[in-house]
């Protein structure tokens, strides 16, 4: 693909350039309409039970970005009070929220009991938590599969080396517990790992918690996590996730377990990149171009603190350039191989090493693809540098302020008396 910003004509016939200049940089910019489309897909991944996708939305919490989710009809997942908060206010009703909490205090938990949100506990120690808050009460709990999947260690969330979930072995004590406090275990859910272009882990683990689900009685819902990748090489024509293909797999495992199982609960999973991540994209300015060791650098405003991927995962996301307003075309040679970083005191503030690009001229935008998906849901202040701002092109065309950039009035207003 040449472009993907030309190809699905991102910006709706407004010029970036004017965006940019509006609103300033480094700015995310979302396109309504892909938000859409990905999140219609994701609803309708099981066609034969019946099945709720989750927006997981630690991925991007903006409000008008959670409104999107709210009228499109899926439900959503929460990872903490905050989130919960979130959604609340965007419209969600709680009994379509499920908080999927690790390592929480009784107060939050409390503000789910309170607002009826049905909550899922990973470890026993929780659950005897949740248990002695809310005796005779309804839950679910978080169980670890025994196999993980991701595009990094870091965001692998199953398997024997990570945090998260019971496991297999300790289910008994589950029921102990429920017993004991006269808990009704209404759900399971589960959550392999980030980012898997292959499906075959996920439905290996699919298959194990459906081999759990076995030990439980009466269960309402099966929730089984998310992790669906995006192509982030798009611009080197990545195939997309093949959701048909991986449906007809899902649903022939749900066939075998409802068969068993005497009846089919509600099947869930929780997608969040898959949601948003190729509707957003972050513009940056350049403001340096220096040539360091035999190494060109492009120095931009897009610092680690806007887009941490890079730094912290290795991950990547490519890249194109707007001058004046237009895509420059990616043409060999016309070509040249640059490292491209940020604005922040840090050797590892860099978006990508020693990449081929299209010549790069000072002043030139940068437009950082698939930045809808932990991009501004993991930004930072670091460096004093107030967090960018977020607009959306709207389905008719029209460009709107969703969030301001934050001012350094804001960075003040948290200390007191100072
Ligand atoms: N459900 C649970 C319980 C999760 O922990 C997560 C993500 C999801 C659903 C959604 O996963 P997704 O469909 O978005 O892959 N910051 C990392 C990704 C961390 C994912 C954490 N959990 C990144 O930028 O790649």
């Amino acid at each position: 693909m040449k472009s993907f910003i030309g190809s699905v004509d991102f910006f709706k016939g407004n010029d970036p350039e004017e965006i940019a200049k509006k609103y300033g940089t480094p700015l995310y910019v979302y396109n309504e309409d892909i938000v859409r489309d990905r999140m219609l897909r994701v609803a309708g991944v099981i066609r034969k039970y019946p099945y709720r996708a989750n927006y997981s939305c630690k991925t991007n919490t903006n409000l008008e970005i959670l409104k999107i989710a709210n009228s499109v009809g899926v439900n959503a997942d929460a990872m903490s009070e905050g989130e919960m908060r979130m959604l609340l206010r965007a419209g969600f009703s709680p009994d379509r929220i499920f908080y999927v909490p690790n390592n929480v205090s009784s107060e939050e938990m409390q503000f789910a009991i309170d607002n009826n949100i049905m909550t899922s506990l990973d470890s026993l120690d929780q659950l005897d938590r949740f248990a002695r808050l809310c005796p005779g009460g309804r839950c679910a709990v978080r169980i670890n599969p025994g196999v993980g999947a991701g595009h990094h260690e870091k965001v692998v969330t199953a398997g024997k080396k990570t945090k998260f979930g019971i496991a297999e072995e300790d289910i008994d004590g589950i029921f102990e517990t429920a017993k004991k406090y006269d808990l009704k275990i209404v759900g399971i859910n589960q959550h392999v790992g980030s980012q898997y272009m292959d499906p075959k882990p996920f439905l290996e683990a699919v298959d194990n918690l459906l081999r759990i689900a076995m030990r439980f009685n009466k269960l309402e819902f099966i929730d089984f996590g998310g992790g669906y990748g995006i192509p982030y090489h798009k611009l080197d024509d990545e195939a997309e996730y093949d959701m048909e293909a991986f449906s007809r797999e899902f649903t022939k495992k749900l066939d075998v377990f409802v068969r068993e199982y005497g009846c089919a609960p509600l099947f869930k999973s929780e997608p969040g990149r898959y949601c948003v991540a190729e509707g957003g994209v972050l513009l940056g300015r350049v403001h340096a171009l220096k040539q360091n060791s035999g190494v060109k650098y492009v120095g931009t405003d897009v610092g680690m603190n806007v887009l941490v991927r890079p730094s912290m995962y290795d991950s990547w996301h490519d890249i194109e350039v707007i001058s004046e307003g237009k895509v420059v075309e990616r043409v060999n040679g016309r070509m040249e191989k640059v490292t491209v970083c940020g604005n922040i005191c840090e050797s590892g503030d860099v978006l990508c090493r020693d990449r081929e690009m299209p010549k790069i001229k000072d002043e030139d935008l940068i437009c950082v693809l698939d930045a809808g998906a932990y991009g501004y849901s993991m930004c930072s202040s670091y460096n004093s540098r107030p967090r960018p701002a977020e607009v959306l092109i709207c389905s008719d065309g029209s460009v709107r302020l969703i969030r301001r950039r934050e001012t350094y009035d804001d960075m003040f207003a948290l200390y007191e008396g100072c």
